[in-house]
């Protein structure tokens, strides 16, 4: 799409100026807002740890509805929220669990309550491409959920949809008590995105 178009369709995209509006970085806020509504996965007080982060409008949200420690880890760099942690990290690379655990240390804390990754690969435009590249980051934040949360934890993870969602999501369906599939009205229409919502972590 061209740049005058989407900057056109923005403009138009009511999300986009809801998110100016309450000074969100980002639309995919009202996602969160949206599937945090329908699910309750952010309590008060809870651990939060956001994979795939940058700009930041999931921090802000998860800041305000736990109020707790909330970490947020991107490749990118991510501009300071208040009372957030950041760090730059690849959440596919073999140590980003302990690299994520060490910020937990600085906080007295040795797991979470919640992890969630909005994470996306550069869309290419191939669908099958980017729902495998998509699925890869799926089983990178589903290893660092099972890794770090606590018993009975909860997990939201963005994924593309395609041939390996079955298959993802019967293996969140196994690891918690709880597991749909949900599509937050904020999800753009055209959209291939799709969030599969864990609840009640089963440590093995
Ligand atoms: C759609 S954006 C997230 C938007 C965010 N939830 C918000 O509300 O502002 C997807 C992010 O995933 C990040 N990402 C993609 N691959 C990643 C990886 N391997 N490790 C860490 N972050 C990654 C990108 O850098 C990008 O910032």
């Amino acid at each position: 799409m061209g740049k005058v178009r989407r900057d056109a369709e923005q403009r138009k995209d009511v999300f986009y100026r809801l998110a100016k509006k309450y000074g969100y970085r980002s639309r995919a806020a009202f996602k969160l807002l949206q599937i945090n509504a329908k699910f309750r996965v952010i309590q008060r007080g809870d651990v939060v740890i956001d994979l795939g982060a940058a700009p930041g409008g999931w921090l802000q949200v998860a800041k305000e509805l736990s109020g707790g420690v909330v970490i947020g880890v991107d490749l990118q760099p991510i501009a300071k929220i208040e009372g957030v942690e950041t760090l730059r990290c690849d959440i596919t690379s073999e140590d980003a669990p302990e690299k994520i655990k060490e910020v937990l240390r600085k906080f007295s804390c040795e797991r979470a309550d919640v992890v969630l990754s909005d994470a996306s690969p550069n869309i290419s435009g191939v669908w099958s491409y980017d729902h495998f590249r998509s699925y890869e980051l799926c089983e990178a934040a589903l290893k660092i959920a099972t890794t770090l949360l606590k018993s009975g934890g909860n997990f939201v993870t963005k994924i593309f949809q395609g041939e390996s969602f079955k298959d993802f999501y019967e293996e969140v369906r196994r690891k918690f008590t709880f597991a749909k599939a949900y599509s937050p009205q904020a999800s753009r229409k055209r959209s291939a995105e799709i969030y599969i919502v864990g609840k009640g972590f089963k440590p093995e």
